[in-house]
């Protein structure tokens, strides 16, 4: 018998004899039922993100059938198997954690199991880049099945959609515009169908730039969770990926600087979220090509923001897909993208943009000529504050905070932040900046959406929307505000933000892009020296792994060892 390259006799169980390897195999395949014909047939991987703690997904096995379906109807075999599944608000300290995990176990398990291409399906905010990032190295060819959004709910005559309107009503809340009994009314109408959150945030923003990349079927970023659309879609990347395996379609042939360019416009078109920056950053970084926050305010400088889409407009997601999906942005943004690029269709974008229809519902996406805001929806800052930069979604901020020198007021950790901003006898006021330190990459909460600081109760109360905050942790791509993040180096690395004391002035020049922390060198030296030492590592598992080998936010807060050794 000898040794086939293909099908079930891809990457043999080693146990020195591989016609015995692959004999094995195939009675073990046997056993659950397929025929001798059919364990012939190519074969497709489908990974299975269901999972009890992940609400996004929990369609995804009628996902998982669609697709099954179209990898029948075109001859091959699927084969599906399960990943971990990472549930946005049901993980601790925060998913972004385990996004690394995800990616690692996606990577292995392509490699390790016999397929001649995939299907991935992913959603919720950390999965679909962790795929992308374990994919990006694989030897098959590999298409991205996103989730889909969720559909809008409605609350007294109000549309409700995750997670824009969670905070938005919580912060009424806060500020007792809203009792007990309305808020918990309103926290059964947020999430009220299967999908991701229902506005650009991080989920909803990844989509786009899934598709961008190359990496979806043209078109499927923004169908809907519970759309027929979405299942057909599902049937037709099962049929695409059998015409795909074993080809050289691989996802390093796709994802291409040119390509991450194409996805950095897009990020900034549609105001998406900051944590695509990170995404981004990290699935480039896995094929050796830098992203650095120079390149992102280049581009930002001569991107306009084109969607109206919450958090930096009205509508929601279902209403993109209404208007025409992704398609109407990147056909606006046609003459500034680079049309060479190839997708897992197999067309270029050129071609994808030719054999489009040109209908666009113009109050979701604006034309070129008549954006929602002229440039980018994201810009990177530096200064003594940030060396290694920090972001600010403009977008999503408040233009007359842009231009601040103000007294900061410090908090030292999260502990620390809840135990104290809602104290009346906080000494802060309207125009103070919020700081927060040691929730980075380095951190023990590992960088967690914190960085949208709460306004503190008492001035909230008084009828405070916004206040300039600056933080190294992250932000939910559904939240808003003058808000700076991913502060690098973090606080928990010896970042200047970690020297930073309440009293100190900062200041934000969104025009400079400045980030600056007004206090001379020889006193923050003696503020470093003085410095208590940091907490003990973890002692083993993930964590200490996590520990010893996270990068900061400007390298997409990847493992050393998992990223390109020669990035750019
Ligand atoms: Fe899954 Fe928002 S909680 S995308």
């Amino acid at each position: 018998m000898a040794e086939r390259r293909s099908g079930l006799a891809r990457g043999l169980t080693n146990y020195g004899d591989m016609d015995f390897s692959l004999y094995l195999r195939r009675a073990n395949a046997a056993s659950m039922g397929y025929g001798r014909s059919t364990l012939d047939r190519p074969v497709v991987g489908i990974a299975d993100t269901t999972s009890g703690y992940n609400n996004c997904h929990r369609h995804v096995p009628e996902l998982v059938e669609a697709t099954s379906r179209g990898v029948l109807a075109a001859g091959g075999l699927p084969m599906v198997f399960p990943t971990i599944s990472l549930g946005e608000s049901f993980l601790s300290p925060t998913s972004m954690m385990f996004r690394n995990l995800m990616s690692m176990d996606t990577e292995e398990m392509l490699g390790a199991q016999p397929m001649d291409a995939a299907v991935l399906i992913g959603g919720c905010d950390k999965t679909l880049p962790a795929q992308l990032m374990g994919a990006a190295n694989a030897d098959i060819p590999v298409i991205s099945l996103i989730v889909g959004s969720q559909l809008t709910g409605h609350s007294e005559g109000e549309r409700l959609g995750a997670c824009t309107d969670c905070r938005r009503f919580w912060a009424r809340y806060r500020a007792g515009e809203i009792d007990r009994e309305g808020i918990a009314r309103i926290e059964e109408r947020l999430v009220t169908t299967a999908g991701t959150c229902a506005v650009m945030g991080t989920a909803s923003t990844m989509a786009c730039l899934v598709e961008t990349l190359g990496m979806a079927l043209p078109g499927t970023a923004a169908i809907p969770a519970v759309h027929a659309d979405r299942l057909r879609a599902a049937e037709a990347s099962g049929e695409r990926a059998v015409a795909l395996a074993s080809g050289e379609l691989v996802p390093r042939r796709i994802i291409t600087r040119d390509a991450v360019e194409n996805a950095l416009r897009v990020l900034l078109a549609i105001g998406g979220s900051t944590n695509a920056i990170l995404h981004l950053t990290a699935i480039a970084g896995r094929l050796g090509i830098a992203v650095p926050l120079e390149w992102l305010n280049e581009l930002s400088d001569t991107t306009p923001v084109l969607i109206n889409l919450k958090p930096t407009g009205e509508h929601y997601m279902e209403d993109l897909f209404r208007a025409g999906g992704l398609g109407p942005v990147l056909r606006e943004l046609r003459p500034l993208l680079n049309l060479a690029c190839e997708n897992v269709a197999g067309q270029t974008l050129e071609e994808r943009l030719a054999a489009e229809p040109g209908w666009v519902d113009r109050d979701v996406v604006r034309p070129f000529a008549d954006p929602v805001q002229p440039v980018g929806g994201l810009v990177a800052l530096f200064g003594s504050l940030a060396p290694g930069g920090a972001i600010l979604k403009r977008s999503a901020a408040d233009p007359a905070l842009f231009e601040t020198e103000a007294r900061a007021v410090v908090f030292s950790s999260l502990e620390d932040l809840s135990a104290r901003i809602d104290d009346p006898d906080l000494d802060v006021g309207a125009n103070d900046i919020l700081v927060l330190q040691n929730a980075g990459p380095a951190s023990a909460s590992a960088m967690p959406e914190a960085g949208y600081l709460p306004i503190p109760r008492r001035l909230a109360a008084a009828g405070v929307t916004d206040m300039v905050r600056i933080s190294d942790a992250r932000m939910s791509g559904t939240a808003y505000g003058t808000i700076v993040l991913h502060v690098t180096p973090d606080a928990a690395s010896g970042g200047p933000l970690g020297l930073v004391r309440t009293g100190d002035r900062i200041a934000l020049s969104v025009a400079q892009r400045r980030l600056d922390l007004l206090v001379a060198p020889e006193i923050l030296e003696r503020r470093r020296a003085d410095a208590a030492p940091s907490r003990p590592a973890p002692a083993r598992g993930y964590r200490k792994l996590y520990h010893d080998s996270i990068l900061q936010a400007d390298t997409g807060c990847d493992f050393t060892f998992l990223r390109h050794p020669s990035p750019g």
